[in-house]
């Protein structure tokens, strides 16, 4: 078991019977999807939320039942991946482009399982390009006012096309290189018009866990 498998088992290993559970996106959110779908093999009742389309699919094809959010009241519990991982718990998510579906789920849950391996811990986040989901009108203005809270940015593309959010957006990736105070970045970023919403999630994560490459797992409800 590498240690994305790692940490994917052990969260899977908190899900109960007849939960509503929240499944992310990502290739450590995979494995979680996957451990999922042999405990509901062997006869665990679930119900579930997909983060984006590529999970849905995913959790589909290996016989998870997937509901529309609308249809629960919340979720039990959502598992989820992250791209940083600060000593606060704060994240950087959105590396797969699913953030703002992620983000919903995620205050829907009354816990917030993060998943990941051992590399993705950092002191201080923003190493990783924070991804900012924003409306394509005036995409250009928006990319503007973002740099002026001291980043670079550049619009996402896959296959030499602009990359579309499953709520059919943009996403700039912006480079801060260091981002010591996430809360008020997360607002900052989110009142600027044409900003949908961004990948900082700030004191939303209850759990995480952490895979190592032999295999080995450390969980945290506080990392301080
Ligand atoms: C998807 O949009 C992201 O938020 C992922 O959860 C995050 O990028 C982690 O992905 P991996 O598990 O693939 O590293």
């Amino acid at each position: 078991m590498n240690a994305k498998q790692a940490a994917a088992y052990k969260a899977v290993g908190h899900i109960k019977d007849r939960m509503i559970v929240g499944l992310g996106t990502g290739s450590t959110a995979y494995w979680a999807i996957q451990y999922l779908a042999e405990k509901v093999k062997q006869g665990l009742q679930v119900t579930a939320v997909a983060t984006s389309a590529e999970t849905e699919k995913i959790a589909l094809q290996c016989g998870i039942t997937i509901v529309a959010l609308d249809t629960v009241d919340h979720i039990d519990m959502d598992i989820d991946g992250a791209d940083e991982i600060d000593d606060r718990m704060n994240l950087v998510k959105g590396g797969g482009g699913a953030l703002l579906r992620e983000k919903i789920v995620a205050a829907a849950s009354r816990e917030f399982i993060v998943i990941a391996g051992n590399n993705k811990r950092v002191d201080v986040l923003g190493k990783f390009p924070l991804p900012v989901e924003i409306i394509p009108f005036g995409w250009q203005h928006t990319a503007r006012q973002l740099a002026l809270l001291g980043c670079g940015t550049s619009l996402r593309e896959k296959d030499a096309k602009i990359f579309i959010t499953d709520s059919g957006n943009y996403i700039l990736d912006c480079h801060f290189d260091s981002i010591p105070e996430p809360a008020v970045l997360e607002q900052r970023i989110n009142n600027i018009p044409g900003v949908v919403d961004n990948g900082l999630f700030v004191k939303m994560a209850t759990r995480v866990i952490l895979g190592c490459d032999d295999g080995t797992v450390k969980e945290f409800s506080d990392m301080q």
